[in-house]
């Protein structure tokens, strides 16, 4: 079995074979300027461990397919930058702000194919289902992003919307990660829907996590400029708990600074995130993430596999809890 220390560092050599020397510039640069300014890798190395569960031979049918989740959720970040109108990422300038949108776009385009190119090096006997498991998670997720940007137009939205969005945009590649590793190490089907199950609650917690660094992260650390959420109205787990909160002034408060824009970008995040503190919203986020955690580590114990082996995915669980970027 391999440390997490190792794992870690098969996923960075990967990542720097993956950079492209091909032309035209404007098309394979933006990947490469993704890929080496960082990221936290967490889809292949978590597709790394649950591989590693069932074996340690890590060749490149395991490398490429765990490459190819990267290089899709590299795609989904490009796009998405350009919808949330995003300025920065991972501490450098968001590469439609660096070249333009139409390389953004096509750039993207370019990764999203590529990963499918990766995928293919997956053991024949299983392609075909780590096909279907890819496509049907890929256009998930682009689900989930067409729910994301509806909601922002929504006064309100439930809580069972939210986790319906996030499931779809974030947490299915999570859980298309874990479930990778395990069927391309030939694990049997219900071992490979636990650690998918498992991804999937981990992604929830993930992406909660995400929202509330948006707003309450250190800028410097988290890479991505505070706030971008509040000022879209992104409907975001905290925007959705606070609207369920609010009543009489604070309500009317919280109507008001929605109808704020860009040009009063500072009043209306220091107001909105002082509305999340002073009505409980902010704990009230710290509990349902640390209550997703918990849920998806009850499904790594439905798995069978002795704790003493999954020890590698719970610490990789445990640091993601306490991310700040
Ligand atoms: C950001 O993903 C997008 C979300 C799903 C929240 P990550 O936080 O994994 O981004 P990088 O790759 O580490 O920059
Ligand atoms: C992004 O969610 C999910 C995908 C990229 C599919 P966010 O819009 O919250 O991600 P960040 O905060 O920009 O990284
Ligand atoms: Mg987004
Ligand atoms: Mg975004
Ligand atoms: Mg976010």
């Amino acid at each position: 079995m391999y440390t997490l220390e190792e794992i870690d560092r098969i996923v960075e050599n990967a990542s720097k074979l993956q950079l492209i020397h091909r032309e035209p510039a404007n098309l394979y640069e933006p990947l490469d300027y993704m890929m080496s300014i960082g990221g936290k890798r967490l889809r292949p190395k978590l597709c790394l461990h649950s591989y590693n569960l069932l074996s340690d031979d890590m060749g490149n049918s395991i490398i490429f397919p765990a490459m190819a989740l990267e290089v899709f959720h590299e795609y989904t970040l490009i796009h998405d930058d350009i919808m949330d109108r995003s300025d920065t990422r991972r501490g450098n300038p968001t590469v439609y702000k660096k070249w333009n949108e139409n390389i953004a776009i096509l750039s993207g385009d370019v990764m999203s194919l590529l990963s499918y190119k990766y995928l293919a090096y997956a053991p024949t006997e299983v392609l075909p289902d780590a096909l279907k498991l890819f496509t049907e998670t890929t256009m998930q997720v682009c689900e989930g992003q067409q729910y994301d940007m509806d909601f922002e137009n929504l006064p309100f939205i439930t809580k069972e919307d939210y986790l319906m969005m996030i499931g779809l945009k974030t947490a299915v590649l999570l859980a298309c990660s874990c479930k990778m590793g395990a069927l391309i190490g030939g694990a049997p089907v219900p071992v490979c829907n636990a650690l998918y199950q498992f991804g999937y609650k981990l992604g929830i917690a993930f992406q909660i996590t995400d929202d509330y660094l948006d707003t309450f992260g250190n800028e410097q650390v988290f890479g991505k400029k505070i706030g971008g959420d509040i000022v879209n109205n992104k409907k975001t787990w905290l925007l959705v708990d606070c609207i369920r909160r609010a009543d009489g002034e604070k309500k009317q408060a919280l109507e008001k600074l929605m109808q704020l824009g860009e040009e009063d970008r500072a009043l209306k995040v220091e107001s909105v995130r002082n509305l999340y503190v002073e009505l409980g919203v902010k704990e009230a986020a710290e509990a349902e993430i640390l209550a997703w955690h918990r849920k998806a580590l009850e499904e790594l114990d439905k798995t069978g596999i002795a704790p003493q082996q999954t020890r590698n995915l719970r610490q990789f669980a445990e640091a993601l809890l306490r991310r700040e970027k």
